[in-house]
């Protein structure tokens, strides 16, 4: 099979990684995709993600049997619909059901209607209406609201608010000042939830859904989570505090739940559904998940360290998935653990320097257990050279947690460009609640 996967990050160089490893593929192409990908997939960079015109002329042309979308923009715009009236063969979901992550207001009624726990809201369509609801939501629950503009906000349009003041200006800028133009002009306003969070990331083909190991990001760029919010500045997986209690909550109540919905609701749901989580009370007897959020893809960084866990053939799970087959598929998974620190250009997440030569990188592939994924990179004359925010997720495996954060920092110091910046305390969480 020839298989085409869309994006240029970290998720996608680890898709093409896994695919390459498929029995059932012949040539992967990747649009636009990075620097690293190029070692593993035919790239072709001119063509954007939203020009799917171009797309559709280069499935045909390269004679592509499945699209694997990797980013949710080219979903939420409707580039299954679009492909698939042309008879080719989509692993993404279509506009509709990608609502489940491009309007927040929708995912929201969804988790209600269907009894997917989540937190408490209310939903303003006007300003004069949000000025109003604010204060009534900081009543009930005085710790804390959170503001979320209703469409995609390029991950900026969640506010955690502590005071009324801060969700005032927030709403201000959402709803007067327009600063994420239409996306902000209706908001969800919710309970703060106070907890860990976690990433639970499934196979679904609308009657099945098949979860992989649950993973967690580090969102803010400082270690102990601190300062803005970035991308992703590392993840590991599997989380070895989950109970079997938690486990059972996030089964019946989540994914069983979600599974209901969509048959209930005539949505549907083709691809990958991503579970953003929030357990309150962890490891107490009144331990709840919430779902803070749904996306319609995997997540980056949690793919570098999911997928090598898998030890399925990401083909046969992909077309079992657009067979609606999924019930015929086992999933089985490695007893390691994997950790990613996601190496960063100085000034990420704002401003960040780009140009810079990368060194280091055969040695650190040689190393066991590690594996190297490209996100910000391109190649010119034989060298790597930097060429974005998050640049590279280095990937180290383990028999412990503790092992496969020591062999993926092990490998993070013999690579280098100038300025480098990583997250020290990746995976720290897990061992401290282990304890
Ligand atoms: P979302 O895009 O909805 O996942 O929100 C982005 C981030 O905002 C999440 O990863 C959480 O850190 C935070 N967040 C979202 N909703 C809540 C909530 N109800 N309570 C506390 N934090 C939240
Ligand atoms: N790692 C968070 C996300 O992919 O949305």
């Amino acid at each position: 099979m020839n298989i085409l996967v869309l994006g240029s990050g970290g998720r996608e160089h680890t898709i093409v990684w896994k695919f390459k490893n498929s029995a059932n593929v012949k040539q992967i192409f990747c649009i636009p995709g990075n620097g690293g990908i190029e070692e593993d997939a035919i790239c072709e960079p001119s063509i954007k993600l939203s020009e799917f015109d171009k797309i559709l002329q280069f499935v045909k042309d390269k004679k592509i049997d499945i699209v694997f979308v990797g980013p949710e923009q080219p979903s939420v715009e409707g580039i299954k619909d679009y492909l698939s009236s042309y008879g080719i063969s989509v692993f993404s979901p279509t506009k509709e059901q990608a609502l489940l992550e491009g309007s927040k207001i929708f995912a929201k009624n969804f988790m209600q209607k269907y009894n997917i726990p989540t937190a408490d809201f209310v939903i303003a369509n006007d300003y004069d209406t949000a000025k109003v609801l604010i204060k009534e939501i900081f009543k009930k629950y005085p710790d804390g609201i959170v503001i979320k503009a209703d469409g995609l906000a390029a991950g900026k349009g969640v506010v955690v608010c502590d005071t009324i003041d801060e969700a005032e200006n927030v709403i201000y800028e959402m709803m007067v000042k327009k600063i994420f133009k239409s996306s902000g002009e209706k908001i969800v306003i919710e309970r703060k939830l106070k907890g860990i969070e976690m990433s639970l990331i499934a196979f679904c083909d609308g009657e099945t859904i098949l979860p992989l190991t649950h993973s967690q990001d580090h969102k803010q760029i400082y270690d102990y989570d601190r300062g803005p919010n970035t991308g992703g500045m590392g993840a590991y997986s599997p989380l070895p505090f989950i109970s079997k209690n938690l486990e059972k909550k996030i089964n019946d109540q989540i994914l069983n739940n979600f599974i209901l919905g969509i048959k209930d609701s005539g949505l549907g749901y083709c691809g990958v559904i991503y579970f953003g989580l929030m357990i309150e009370n962890l490891a107490k007897e009144n331990e709840q998940p919430y779902v803070l959020e749904f996306n319609c893809r995997f997540g980056d960084p949690e793919t570098q360290v999911i997928l090598p866990l898998v030890n399925n053939d990401l083909t046969e799970i992909t077309i079992a998935t657009l067979n609606k087959e999924l019930k015929k598929i086992k999933l089985s998974f490695s007893d390691k653990y994997a950790c990613c620190v996601v190496l960063a250009s100085l000034g990420y997440p704002g401003e960040y320097e780009t140009g810079k030569e990368i060194s280091g990188l055969d040695r650190a592939k040689e190393f066991p257990n590690v594996l190297i994924f490209h996100a910000g990179t391109k190649k010119v004359d034989n060298k790597f050279l930097t060429s974005g925010g998050r640049v590279l997720g280095v990937v180290g495996l383990g028999d412990t947690l503790k092992a496969a954060i020591e062999t993926s920092y092990k490998a993070v110091d013999v690579i280098n460009f100038a300025n480098k910046y990583h997250r020290k305390d990746i995976g720290q969480k897990g061992l401290k609640l282990l304890c």
